[in-house]
């Protein structure tokens, strides 16, 4: 059992930390108030590779493993979350989804472009009435012989006003119900694709999120992802991984709200001496402290069963479950020790508390983590499987 960070685990990690603190940090509580998209930022994350880090370098990703995957989330999301759901969506949906089960044709048309930032993409499975119950797709795809006739509405879509492609999931026979689903790529310049309003949220403010319509959307049939009946299983498998992601998301929520509040607590006084002397204090950050391990443990063992191709299903769950709630927790905490001005934007930790809010539920509410990780129990799993 190893414990410790290689080299360029711990270069691309510092490389994250030095971009969150001087390049995202300065802006971000303007463009958290104003919901301005983080053009720039995103720009400059796709020079740094961080839009690719699990592409193939073939394909012209960075080819980086998902430990440091998880380690550049951690950084960027002590400080932007905005950003940061950018790349996870990015890299553990999209990317990671049409490299691990897109055909060598998709995969050098479509990667390329998406793991440098030029292109953003976006995951489309999420409809009014299909959240934690995702089969329940009202999305059709109608077989028309060389192509599909895309017909629908999906909600809350991640970068769905900036992404360039989409990969969308879709009834295509309704009475095989999750075997009748496909997954598609579509290009957003195509016709009938229509994007509604931004959405304004309580958090991660400066990510475009908006619904898509799809009206009579003429979709090829080389686009679509495996084979035919695959779209629930793609989505599912995909997600499983996006979990890791977003629990990496939440652990550096947790963790930047700790950061600031050590820092805080050592240099604010209170009744003769700096607040962090107290008790009261001391031992908040004491839980802080040991939460975030453990927290930090289930993520980075996740992302290390993935690197090693061993099942992160159940793990990868655990991992969401545990840092969303350290991540809500924790940042309530960091405001309450920061005190009044902890309710103020300008220290920061208000704002990891409003993010910290949507780890709990998008890529599978809490509520869907304790079913997977539940079934994976019931069915005789009863810790995390750790061998091949
Ligand atoms: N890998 C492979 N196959 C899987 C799988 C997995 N991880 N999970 C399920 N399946 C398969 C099952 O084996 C089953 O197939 P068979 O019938 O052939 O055996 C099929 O899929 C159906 O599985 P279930 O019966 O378990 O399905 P269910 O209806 O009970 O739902 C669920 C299970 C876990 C609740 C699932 O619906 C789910 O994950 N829901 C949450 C969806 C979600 O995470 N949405 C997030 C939206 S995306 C987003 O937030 C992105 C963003 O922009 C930030």
């Amino acid at each position: 059992m190893e414990f410790k960070l290689n080299e360029d685990q711990w270069a691309v990690k510092e490389a994250a930390r030095d971009f969150a603190q001087n390049e995202l940090k300065p802006g971000v509580i303007e463009r958290d108030s104003s919901m301005a998209y983080p053009t720039e930022q995103v720009k400059a994350m796709g020079e740094l590779g961080f839009m690719g880090m699990l592409v193939d370098p073939k394909y012209g990703g960075s080819g980086m493993d998902n430990i440091s995957y998880a380690l550049v989330m951690e950084e960027l999301s002590k400080v932007d979350n905005s950003c940061s759901v950018i790349v996870s969506v990015q890299n553990s949906l999209v990317c990671w989804g049409l490299q691990e089960f897109g055909n060598e044709e998709q995969k050098q048309k479509y990667l390329p472009r998406l793991a440098s930032g030029e292109w953003i993409g976006a995951f489309c499975l999420s409809e009014p009435e299909a959240g934690s119950d995702a089969t329940m797709q009202r999305t059709t795809a109608e077989d028309k012989g060389d192509h599909y006739l895309l017909n629908g509405t999906k909600n809350w879509i991640t970068s769905g006003g900036t992404s360039k492609v989409h990969l969308v999931i879709a009834q295509t026979d309704k009475e095989k119900g999750h075997r009748g689903i496909n997954a598609f790529i579509v290009e957003t310049s195509w016709d009938g694709v229509d994007v509604g309003a931004k959405e304004d949220k309580l958090g991660i403010r400066s990510s475009d999120t908006h619904t898509i319509m799809y009206s009579n959307v003429k979709v090829p049939k080389e686009n679509r992802i495996g084979e035919d009946g695959f779209g629930f299983k793609f989505a599912m498998k995909v997600l499983a991984g996006g979990r890791i992601g977003i629990a990496s998301q939440a652990l550096g929520i947790a963790a930047g709200s700790y950061e600031l509040s050590v820092e805080y607590a050592k240099q604010r006084e209170a009744f003769g001496k700096p607040i962090a002397q107290h008790q009261a204090i001391a031992f908040k950050i004491a839980r802080m402290a040991t939460d975030i391990e453990a927290s930090r443990m289930l993520v980075y063992r996740a992302a290390w069963l993935k690197d090693n191709h061993m099942d992160y299903l159940m793990a990868s769950a655990m991992a969401k479950l545990a840092a969303s709630d350290a991540a809500m927790k924790h940042s309530v905490e960091a405001v309450q020790i920061h005190g009044g001005y902890g309710f103020v934007k300008e220290y920061h930790v208000e704002r990891l508390m409003r993010d910290a809010k949507i780890t709990q539920i998008y890529e599978g509410t809490s509520e869907v983590q304790q079913i997977v990780i539940s079934r994976s129990v019931l069915k005789g799993q009863l810790e995390v499987p750790t061998t091949k």
